[in-house]
């Protein structure tokens, strides 16, 4: 299965296949169940194969699906080169791999180097053994401050709420960034970096095309662990400064990373790097480092022209100042879906729409969350029924169960085709029942439609070509930028008046043109 080894680190930025590339996030507990326990698995996602070869999609990346108690729903791992047997087999896996790869998409996977899983052989074996064995130091144990140790040794918060240590029964205390089930490994230590390289391999060896690094600005910590601003922990994790994230030290681990990833042609890694300063994250895309780095600001910028225009010009100074191409995301499973943050309701959708739009116009890779083809919102539900630890330890407001209800497929009630059982391991809404796929495949103005066609322009079409874009005069409320080489102009109104467009032939909009002008909340394509 292992692919040829020549060397690929000159080869020109166009010829890499990540380059434009439309990603799909698979949350594969949510997409389709195929064994019928209410949970999506392999399987199911492969009998889908044919459904994202329709959307055009020319990545997925599937969303962790190795043994795991699921405390936070497979980013607690138990063994990072098995599967679930939830989710089905390895060699459901590699059918899934072969027939994605007979379709031409390609396969990304999530791997988790900050943390194992409580659960995982060397956290049990690090709990029996004593402090200060060579067990111990896999992970971040140490004793704990005041008389008796009974202090954590620092200050530091766990990005779900709640202290970062948790303390075992013989005095000592444990580091965990997230929920006290996934302890923060020990990247200092050689036998970590030794056990990863292993796991990339064995993935690599198995035909998969790339991974997307969770936590990746997390694995390094500072020396002697300082303290914390307290101020810092209010705000939203990985903020420049905050001296659990972003450490110097995390080069050297994206170095060992992309080494071996060399060794195989035409492979990528993606890093979720929570990092604001440009400078910063650029780092993370030096040419011996990630090829790709996630950019959240526009999931962070809210619908408005001017700010969205804001947004767009600093994600492109990243490429500009790296050379790797710009990644753009609305949505994922840590966060609202963007129906959501636009308000909600019909109003929500057009805006969703619209930013669909002004996304896939953008130069650089696309990375679309499963679900948002079909315009769903959020799920209301009872914090009872929420599974997501954030919801326990920072409030039900912060539970991401909202944004990963499984999707609907087909039929006039759940599970709408999801799963065999209607006892899905989150309940899906009634009404959800218009905008299944099934409905939406017929309907030539639903949201899915939009995206096909989307995709396809985007894939297809010449004046999507060239990575720099220039802005347009627009009215107040509207922006207008115009892809250089190729000549794609896209135009959004945020604004509460319909707007004239630019000139040319429009060759897509989010919303029916009104006399020839763009409604507001829509955006259009023209060349
Ligand atoms: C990442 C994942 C998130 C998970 C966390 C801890 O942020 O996207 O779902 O909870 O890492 O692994």
């Amino acid at each position: 299965m292992r692919r040829t080894t020549e060397g690929r680190r000159d080869e020109p930025q166009g010829t890499l296949w990540w380059h434009d590339a439309v990603f799909y996030q698979v949350y594969v507990r949510s997409f389709a169940d195929f064994n019928g326990d209410g949970v999506g698995d392999l399987e199911g996602l492969r009998t889908r194969l044919g459904y994202l070869e329709l959307l055009g999609v020319d990545a997925l990346w599937l969303t962790p699906f190795y043994p795991s108690p699921m405390a936070d729903h497979g980013y607690d791992i138990a063994d990072p080169r098995e599967v679930d047997p939830t989710y089905g087999s390895l060699g459901d896996f590699d059918a899934l791999v072969a027939d994605a790869h007979s379709r031409d998409i390609k396969i990304t996977i999530d791997l988790v180097p900050n943390h194992t899983s409580n659960t995982h052989e060397w956290f049990r074996s690090a709990m029996a053994a004593a402090p200060g064995s060579a067990e111990r130091e896999r992970y971040l144990f140490r004793d704990g401050k005041g008389e008796s140790g009974q202090e954590p040794p620092n200050n530091w918060v766990s990005a779900f709420g709640g202290p970062a240590w948790t303390r075992v029964p013989d005095g000592q205390w444990y580091l965990h960034l997230f929920a006290p089930q996934q302890p923060d490994l020990n990247w200092v230590n050689p036998e970590v970096r030794a056990d990863f390289e292993r796991t990339l391999r064995f993935w690599l060896d198995r035909g998969v095309d790339g991974f997307r690094i969770d936590v990746a600005h997390g694995m390094a910590k500072p020396p002697g662990l300082p303290d914390m601003d307290p101020r810092v922990s209010a705000l939203s994790s990985g903020d420049y400064g905050d001296p659990r994230f972003d450490n110097d030290g995390v080069h050297e681990i994206h170095q060992l990373i992309r080494k071996v990833l060399d060794e195989y042609p035409q492979t990528m890694a993606v890093g979720e790097i929570w990092v604001a300063d440009e400078l910063r994250l650029a780092r993370y895309l030096r040419p011996d480092e990630l090829h790709l780095a996630f950019n959240f600001r526009l999931v962070l910028t809210h619908f408005d022209a001017d700010a969205l225009r804001t947004t767009i010009d600093r994600s492109l100074a990243v490429p500009m100042a790296t050379g790797a191409p710009a990644t753009w995301t609305l949505a994922n499973h840590d966060v609202w879906r963007q129906v959501s943050r636009y308000g909600g309701g019909a109003q929500g959708v057009r805006r969703a729409r619209a930013m669909a739009v002004v996304e896939l116009a953008l130069p650089g890779a696309v990375y679309l969350y499963n679900g948002e083809e079909l315009g769903l919102a959020n799920v209301d539900m009872p914090a009872e029924a929420m599974a997501d630890p954030r919801a326990r330890t920072s409030g039900p407001e912060y539970g991401r169960d909202v944004s990963r209800v499984p999707l609907p497929w087909e039929g006039d009630e759940p599970p709408f085709g999801f799963s065999r059982t209607t006892r899905t391991w989150l309940p899906m809404p009634a009404e959800w029942a218009p905008l299944t796929v099934e409905k939406q495949l017929e309907d030539e103005t639903s949201t899915l439609s939009l995206y096909r066609r989307a995709v396809e322009l985007r894939q297809k079409h010449p004046a999507f070509s060239g990575d720099e874009l220039e802005w347009y005069g627009a009215p107040a409320g509207c922006f207008a930028f115009r892809r250089k080489a190729g000549g794609l102009v896209c135009a959004l109104n945020t604004s509460a008046s319909p707007i004239t467009l630019p000139p040319g032939e429009v060759l897509l909009s989010s919303s029916p043109l009104e006399d020839g002008k763009l409604p507001p909340d829509a955006a259009a394509w023209l060349v």
